[in-house]
């Protein structure tokens, strides 16, 4: 079956078309390393069938780092013995792994990180609106287009088999792509060719340090915001991808600032943002009963699509560019990844909260054992990774 044949993205050969998708996992120290219960998932990942491991997101700067604890950093050197023995331990069972650079932007909070958030325009975010971010200055611009190149070449020096730039879901380059969130009028931001600069400075500054390295993009096919992302500008960005030497582009949506709209699901996890969402910590726990019955009541009548719902955003970017196309989001079924291969829509399908509750779900698929995931998409491992490293929560907390 195509679905469990080897597929080249750039240098890196798939052992099959299923990719584990960037997925926060909050197992790092304090200094940004991998930690041990990381290279344990990583083994259980690669042994249990993924054609390629993509890392949470790694942050090239501290600046950039995510409120949430246990972010993987990449931004010094030291950081490398640790890496390198986390590639080991991937490679071993013989799986590609990619690592995930990001900045968080204005989506983090200073509170946390104790530095001041940044974004390409001083705008406060919908979400982390504690902060009013600091408007980058074009030398700030370039340290952050070299902080990327150089974090892309620790992670060839440490052995990851390429990197995925980060451009989705709302962070720092997501925000300079977005007219809603750039509202520069220099060369970083108006026209898309001037929001995309930032973005072509990485890829050639990446080339210049790294030399030939495979470089993956995730975009947002589109979000809901007002002057946000829409596909036809997403359709853009790739072809600007591609012409600029990224090897493969990953389609995914929606922002933070828009609540789970990255990672849907049938209903809101009430009892998990209640528990340990920031906004909800200074909260007393009595009055909480009572939110938990009232929430839900302020929650639209029916949830937005959450099967596949980035699939004609991924044909749209298909249909215009010649590099391949992966596409995530509610894939969680055999039937839906040999569809959105088998009808065009993508080449390769990525998945995240399915590898959570099943590290070896492709290893089932591909045996016969399950057609389907078991994840019921109730979101809690989403939610519970503002407080704790990453789990599958299922039935737990209620
Ligand atoms: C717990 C959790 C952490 C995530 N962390 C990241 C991340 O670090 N980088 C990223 O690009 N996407 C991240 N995502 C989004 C996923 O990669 C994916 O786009 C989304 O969950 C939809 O795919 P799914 O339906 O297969 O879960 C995360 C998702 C979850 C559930």
């Amino acid at each position: 079956m195509k679905l469990f044949q080897p597929y080249a993205l750039g240098s890196i050969t798939l052992r099959n078309r299923f990719i584990r998708a960037a997925t926060h996992e909050g197992m790092a120290d304090v200094d940004g390393a991998p930690q041990q219960l990381l290279e344990k998932l990583y083994t259980r990942l690669a042994r249990g069938g993924a054609g390629a491991l993509i890392t949470g997101y790694a942050g090239v700067l501290p600046q950039g780092r995510s409120s949430f604890p246990g972010m993987l950093m990449m931004h010094d050197d030291n950081l490398l013995p640790a890496y390198s023995k986390l590639v080991d331990v991937v490679h071993r069972e013989g799986a590609p792994v990619i690592m995930q650079l990001a900045h968080c932007g204005r989506q983090t909070r200073s509170a946390v990180t104790g530095m001041r958030t940044v974004a390409p325009s001083s705008l406060k975010d919908g979400f982390f609106t504690e902060d009013m971010p600091h408007e980058l200055s074009e030398g700030e611009i370039l340290d952050i287009v070299e902080a990327f190149a150089s974090a892309a070449l620790r992670a060839k020096k440490a052995g990851f088999d390429g990197v995925q730039l980060h451009l989705a879901h709302g962070y720092l380059l997501s925000e300079f792509l977005s007219e809603q969130s750039n509202r520069r009028r220099d060369r970083w931001g108006g026209s898309l060719e001037n929001r995309f600069r930032i973005v072509s400075m990485i890829m050639k500054a990446i080339s210049r340090k790294a030399g030939n390295y495979t470089v993956l993009a995730k975009i947002n096919g589109y979000d809901g915001l007002n002057g946000g992302m829409r596909v036809f500008e997403a359709v853009q960005i790739a072809s600007l991808l591609e012409a600029s030497g990224c090897h493969a582009v990953e389609i995914s949506s929606g922002t933070i600032a828009e609540g789970l709209s990255i990672m849907r699901g049938p209903k809101l996890p009430i009892d998990a943002v209640l528990a340990a969402n920031f906004k909800f910590a200074s909260i007393p726990q009595m009055i909480k009963p009572a939110m938990a019955r009232l929430l839900p009541l302020l929650a639209p009548a029916s949830p937005k699509p959450f099967r596949g719902y980035n699939l004609e955003a991924a044909r749209a970017v298909k249909g215009a560019v010649s590099i391949p196309v992966i596409v995530v989001g509610g894939i969680h079924t055999l039937e839906d990844a040999s569809a959105a291969i088998l009808d065009g829509m993508a080449d390769v399908v990525s998945m995240s909260r399915p590898f959570i509750i099943e590290p070896s779900i492709v290893k089932k698929f591909q045996e016969g054992s399950q057609v389907s995931s078991k994840c019921t998409m109730c979101n809690y491992c989403t939610i519970m990774i503002e407080q704790e490293p990453l789990r599958c929560w299922y039935g737990r907390l209620k």
